[in-house]
C-alpha cells in the first residue's frame, strides 16, 4: 500500500543521491571489483572514527557483531552477567547470550533509556559490564554509568546503534566507554545498502582484537589463525556507498532536529500524548533523532486512525523482551518497559519528509483528539 506518509522513503533517499551513487558504484563493480576488505573500507572506518571522534574504528557485519565481538574482546563470557535494558532491540541481550554471559536486566525511565539509578542494586560479584542503549537518537546519561563502572571495575559497551552522532555535554555517543557500537542497517541515520555495522573505541588492543575476530582471527601478516574467529566483514561495496552518505550526516542530523522540532512544536499542548523530552530542554543533550516517539494511553486506537489516514508508523515493541517465553527473561518485573510497550508508538522520521507531511502527522493527531 502506498503511504501518504510513509515511515521512511529509501526509494526517494536514493533517487536523491543517484548522480552521486551511479559513477562510485560503477566504479567499485565494474572497473575495480574491490569487494572485500580493500580501500573504500578503510577510508570509512577512518572516516567514522573522525566523526566520532574516537582513535580507531573496524568496520562489521552488523551492529549485533559490534555488540557481541565487544563483549568477547573484553573477556566477557560464562559465569559473567551484563548489564543491560529490555526496552531494546532484542539484537542487545542476543549478543549477551551468545558471548556466553547472564544479561541482568534494568527498567527505563522517562526518556526511554536505562534508568541509572536502578543500576547499583542490579550489580552483583559476577557483573562484568554495563551496555547502556542510547535509544531514538538520545544518549543515555553517560557520567552517572561511567562513574558506576569506575566503582565496579565494569566494562562499558555503548549500544549506540541507534544514536551515530548524538552527544552529551560535548562527548559523542559511541566514544565514552570501551567500544562503541553503530548499525549501518538500511532505516538507520547513516544506513547502508544491506547490513552493516562499525564498532570504535580508543584501546588499541581491543582494536587490533576485533580486527581479528572479524576474519576468522587470521593474521594476514604472518597467516597464523591466532584463535577461532568470526566472518564479520563490513563489505566494501557497502563501504564505498556509505562513504559517499557519511559527507551529508552532518546535515542529516539536522534536519532529523527540524522535523522534531515541528512534530513538538505542533503537539506540545496535547496532554493526551507525552512527546520524547524537549529539544534544549537540558542543553547537555544532542540528541539525533533516529525515531521520533510519542507514548499515549489509546495507543492502538491512533495507530489504526494513522493507517486509515495514510501515514505509516511503527511501535517498538509491542510485547517487552522479556514477555517472549522463549528467551527465559520472565523473572524480571520493569513496570516502565512493561507499560513504555503499550503506549509507544514512532512517528515517521526520516530526512526525506517533507514539512507538509510532518505538519499533515501533526493535523492528523490533533484531528483524532478533537483539537
Ligand atoms: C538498539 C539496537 N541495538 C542493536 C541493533 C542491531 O543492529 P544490526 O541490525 O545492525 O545488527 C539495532 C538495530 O537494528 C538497534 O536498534
Amino acid at each position: 500500500m502506498g503511504y501518504k506518509v510513509p515511515f521512511v522513503d529509501l526509494p526517494k533517499h536514493y533517487q536523491e543521491l543517484e548522480k552521486e551513487l551511479m559513477p562510485v558504484i560503477k566504479d567499485v563493480l565494474f572497473t575495480r571489483a574491490d569487494l572485500i576488505m580493500r580501500g573504500d573500507l578503510k577510508e570509512f572506518e577512518e572516516g567514522i572514527a573522525r566523526f566520532v571522534g574516537t582513535r580507531y574504528a573496524v568496520g562489521l557485519n552488523s551492529g549485533t557483531d559490534a555488540i557481541f565481538l565487544s563483549l568477547l574482546a573484553a573477556g566477557i563470557g560464562k559465569g559473567d552477567e551484563v548489564i543491560t535494558v529490555a526496552h531494546t532491540f532484542v539484537a542487545t541481550v542476543a549478543a549477551i547470550h551468545f558471548s556466553g554471559a547472564t544479561p541482568v536486566l534494568v527498567d527505563v525511565g522517562r526518556d526511554h533509556n536505562m534508568n541509572v539509578d536502578l543500576i547499583e542494586k542490579a550489580i552483583t560479584k559476577k557483573t562484568k559490564a554495563i551496555i547502556p542503549v542510547h535509544l531514538n537518537g538520545r544518549i543515555c546519561h553517560m557520567k552517572k554509568i561511567m562513574e558506576l563502572a569506575k566503582k565496579h571495575d565494569l566494562a562499558v559497551i555503548e549500544d549506540a546503534c541507534q544514536s551515530l552522532g548524538a552527544k552529551f555535554d560535548g562527548q559523542t555517543a559511541g566514544s565514552i566507554g570501551l567500544t562503541g557500537c553503530f548499525s549501518m542497517y538500511p532505516f538507520k541515520i547513516l544506513g547502508g545498502p544491506g547490513d552493516g555495522g562499525i564498532l570504535v573505541t580508543n584501546d588499541k588492543a581491543i582494536e587490533e582484537k576485533i580486527r581479528l575476530y572479524r576474519d576468522h582471527s587470521l593474521n594476514r601478516k604472518t597467516m597464523e589463525i591466532v584463535n577461532f574467529g568470526f566472518n564479520s566483514r563490513l563489505d566494501n561495496f557497502h563501504a564505498a556507498i556509505l562513504n559517499v552518505k557519511l559527507k551529508y550526516l552532518p546535515n542529516w542530523i539536522i534536519r532529523r532536529r527540524e522535523v522534531a522540532k515541528i512534530y513538538q512544536d505542533g503537539l506540545r499542548d496535547v496532554k493526551e500524548i507525552t512527546l520524547p523530552l524537549i529539544l534544549d530542554e537540558n542543553p547537555s543533550f544532542h540528541d539525533v533523532f533516529q525515531n521520533y516517539v510519542i507514548t499515549c494511553k489509546e495507543r492502538d486506537q491512533l495507530a489504526g486512525f494513522f493507517t486509515e489516514n495514510g501515514i505509516e508508523t511503527l511501535i517498538s515493541w509491542r510485547i517487552p523482551m522479556h514477555f517472549h517465553k522463549g528467551l527465559n527473561l520472565n523473572h524480571f518485573k520493569l513496570p516502565e518497559t512493561e507499560r513504555i510497550s503499550r503506549e509507544v508508538v514512532s512517528l515517521p522520521m526520516n530526512t526525506e519528509i517533507t514539512n507538509d507531511q510532518v505538519q499533515y502527522v501533526v493535523e492528523t493527531i490533533r484531528k483524532f483528539y478533537k483539537k
